[in-house]
């Protein structure tokens, strides 16, 4: 379908002219460390495009072979994306994270907090009793346009007597507002079963491989390759019979979410789950250290899939993310929001995670800075109910709880029996106390904590932001015994809970390192409390306590 005219004609024009000055370079393999550093790279880049149009103007036949490169960009490398890194040491493990964060709520920037979270879970989970392991997480783009973005998580555990790398990619479409899998880059089946031997090919023109010796899924679909063309020579033989046969199965629309999961999953361990765009405009392949032992001397050997084959494989998507990416490489720009409203809503998904919400009420006072220090050693947000009258005399600390991604909560004006009171005062009440809050951050508390837990009908008929409450009190105002308080939320909190504290007490404050560091050893994760809840999961006068499953 595609003359070599037509297909540099589909490019932007900037994009047309790097594939034409690229493409000789497309047939090499390359061995090395997988990420470079981009301003580098793009420096090796010039110098060999500008070799490369010397060499073709004095002699176009022999071309030098130039690497191939995967296109990833670090985060930070886009405006207004930030990283945020943490490191927590606890027992004999160490989690290291680095995430992107933008302005607003990004439907892939969850998806990458919630992989990693999920990852972080099953690493402390599974972990034996002795001996330390670490595990480091970070990411990187692999595409960022208004059309679509790709991003790269990298998972690493080395425990010092194995290192491991894992690699997850994902894309997102703004037209739709999905998070993809990778097959999604791909036009239908056939194009993946294409791509698959088009890196078996690679493999075995380089290193003399038969298919047998081909790793796994890669090898795989050498050998059916091998089949379908026994049967062809045969069927050509005379046997007409079996002509049918070895077509691959056409059947999933990679276009729809669903299906191309599904695809995913046929096609899990394969090595296009780590695929990136190359700098010459194809597709750039990470084959593992061990797959290609004789070869790649414990590096990854990246394998390149040419710019015109890929031309062919590529579904839209998959040419407005290839195109995106090698925009990305003549420079990252500013990070698409599209028309997102420009605030932090949730930020990953806890109906998938170990989430619970800690929550601190009375406050703020003179222990919530040190409890703020505290909680960020842990990558740990928080929910603060505050009285109206305390926000006047700390408007510090609630600007620092909302630049640190605590939430803020109502706590009423003065901590006033709200079912006591007239309908007309609790509206009243709260709306003061909204307006405070308001004042220094911004936005309105997205939910309302009635003090003693105090709410009848007609308070939660007044109120139109949800009321929360709590299933762990930790009693701490009672025991002022830090040790007591620890033991009490170790022993209760569970996945969805919500835990009530009061920073207005130093023996709590004293507490929460022994809660954090316990919780985060059993694979939990510390959220706000709309993060528990997630989107849709509370209701204007929804009297809740937490957001236990099942
Ligand atoms: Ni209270």
């Amino acid at each position: 379908m595609h003359t070599p005219g037509h297909v540099l004609g589909n490019y932007s024009p900037r994009v047309a002219n790097r594939l034409r000055r690229a493409s000789p370079r497309a047939g090499s393999l390359r061995y090395g460390p997988p990420v470079a550093d981009t301003s580098l790279r793009r420096k090796l880049f010039v110098t060999a495009a500008a070799g490369l149009l010397l060499t073709s103007a004095c002699q176009a036949t022999e071309e030098p072979t130039a690497p191939t490169e995967a296109i990833r960009t670090p985060l930070d490398a886009f405006e207004g994306v930030t990283v945020e890194s943490t490191t927590v040491e606890a027992g004999h493990s160490t989690v290291g994270t680095s995430y992107p964060r933008v302005a607003a709520s990004h439907p892939l920037m969850m998806e990458v907090r919630t992989r990693m979270a999920q990852r972080q879970t099953e690493f402390l989970e599974g972990l034996p009793d002795r001996g330390g392991s670490e595990l480091q997480q970070d990411a990187s783009f692999l595409a960022v346009s208004s059309q679509v973005v790709g991003a790269r998580i990298t998972s690493a555990v080395s425990s010092g007597v194995q290192d491991d790398d894992e690699h997850q990619t994902l894309w997102y479409e703004a037209s739709s507002g999905e998070v993809l899998p990778w097959t999604s880059l791909f036009a239908d089946e056939a194009a993946l079963e294409r791509a698959h031997l088009s890196l078996a090919g690679a493999l075995q023109e380089e290193y003399d491989m038969t298919s047998q010796q081909l790793p796994g899924v890669l090898g795989e679909v050498a050998s059916r390759a091998d089949e379908a063309q026994e049967t062809e020579e045969a069927a050509a033989e005379g046997e007409g019979e079996n002509q049918e046969a070895a077509a691959p199965d056409d059947s999933l629309d990679l276009s729809d979410p669903e299906q191309a999961d599904e695809a995913a999953e046929n096609w899990a361990g394969s090595p296009l789950e780590d695929l990136a765009f190359s700098t010459a405009g194809g597709l750039a392949v990470n084959m593992p250290p061990g797959e290609v032992p004789e070869a790649s001397g414990g590096r990854e050997a990246v394998l390149p899939v040419k710019a015109e084959a890929s031309e062919e494989m590529l579904s839209e998507l998959g040419l407005a993310a290839r195109d995106a990416a090698l925009d990305n490489e003549s420079g990252a720009g500013e990070f698409p929001l599209g028309d997102s409203p420009d605030h932090q809503g949730v930020s990953m998904d806890c109906a998938r995670l170990k989430c619970v919400a800690l929550t601190f009420d009375d406050g703020p006072g003179e222990h919530t800075d040190r409890l703020m220090d505290i909680l960020d050693e842990y990558d740990a947000r928080a929910t603060f109910y505050v009285l109206g009258e305390l926000v006047g005399e700390h408007p510090e600390a609630l600007e620092r709880m909302d630049e640190e991604g605590h939430e803020l909560g109502n706590h009423t004006w003065q901590h006033d029996d709200l079912a006591e009171l007239p309908p007309e005062e609790v509206r009243q009440d709260i709306a003061r106390t909204n307006d405070a809050i308001s004042e220094i951050t911004g936005a309105e508390p997205p939910t309302i904590r009635p003090p003693y837990g105090s709410v009848d009908d007609t308070v939660s008929g007044v109120v139109d932001q949800p009321i929360i409450l709590w299933d762990v009190d930790t009693q701490d105002w009672q025991s002022r015994d830090s040790d007591k308080v620890a033991e009490h939320a170790l022993t209760n909190a569970e996945t969805g809970s919500v835990v009530l504290f009061h920073d207005i007490h130093g023996k709590s404050v004293d507490a929460v390192p022994d809660v954090l560091d316990g919780l985060h050893e059993e694979g939990y994760h510390f959220v706000t409390i709309t993060d528990l809840f997630g989107l849709g999961g509370m209701g204007s006068g929804d009297v809740l306590t937490d957001a236990r499953i099942g």
